[in-house]
């Protein structure tokens, strides 16, 4: 029977949404029925057979409605497949020191809600438009060299959403 599975992302900028939209196509493709939407939109995930979670990365961490998210469903969601997923700038350079640092985003959401075991992580590479920060944010973010531009690996993205994803929410 085709499953059910909620694709529910927090983002600033709408690059996150992107992503999200691309996990949830992907999983249509595969004969699962998928909702997109916004954390602030997801209605009732008791009726989702599998959920994908995700946020853009700020300072370090997910957005705070993502991790609210985790913590007020987590009666519900430790009983179905879960899927994170993260967005961030880090990763426009992949290194493996980048790729251990983007991964490590992760361990506050996991030690905060650890009965909740996820199929799957991703970590992705996000985009940044300089022109949408204010004064201070560009200040910071330049002085840390992070680069301006879409960086987003949509196959690496499309990838994730089949193996580990859908391969795990189909059992
Ligand atoms: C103020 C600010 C802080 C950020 N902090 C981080 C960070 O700590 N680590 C990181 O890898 N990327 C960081 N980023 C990059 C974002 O995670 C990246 O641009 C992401 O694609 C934004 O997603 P959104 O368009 O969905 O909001 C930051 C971006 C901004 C504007």
């Amino acid at each position: 029977m085709q499953k059910k599975v909620l694709v529910t992302y927090a983002s600033k900028y709408g690059s996150t949404g992107g992503v999200a939209d691309a996990i949830g196509k992907e999983l249509c493709s595969k004969d699962a029925a998928a909702d997109v939407v916004l954390i602030k939109n997801a209605g009732n995930v008791g009726s989702y057979q599998g959920v994908v979670i995700g946020s853009a990365i700020y300072m370090g961490k997910w957005m705070s409605e993502a991790v609210e998210f985790v913590k007020e469903n987590r009666e519900i969601l430790r009983q179905v497949p879960v899927a994170y997923f993260l967005v961030c700038m880090t990763l426009s350079q992949p290194t493996e020191q980048n790729r251990a640092k983007a991964l490590s985003y992760m361990d506050p959401i996991l030690k905060a809600v650890p009965e909740i075991k996820p199929v799957g992580i991703g970590t992705f590479a996000g985009a940044l438009d300089y022109s949408n920060l204010s004064w201070l944010n560009k200040k910071v973010l330049k002085s840390k060299g992070t680069p301006e531009g879409d960086f987003r690996d949509w196959n690496a993205i499309r990838t994730w959403a089949r193996e580990p994803v859908y391969a795990k929410f189909v059992r």
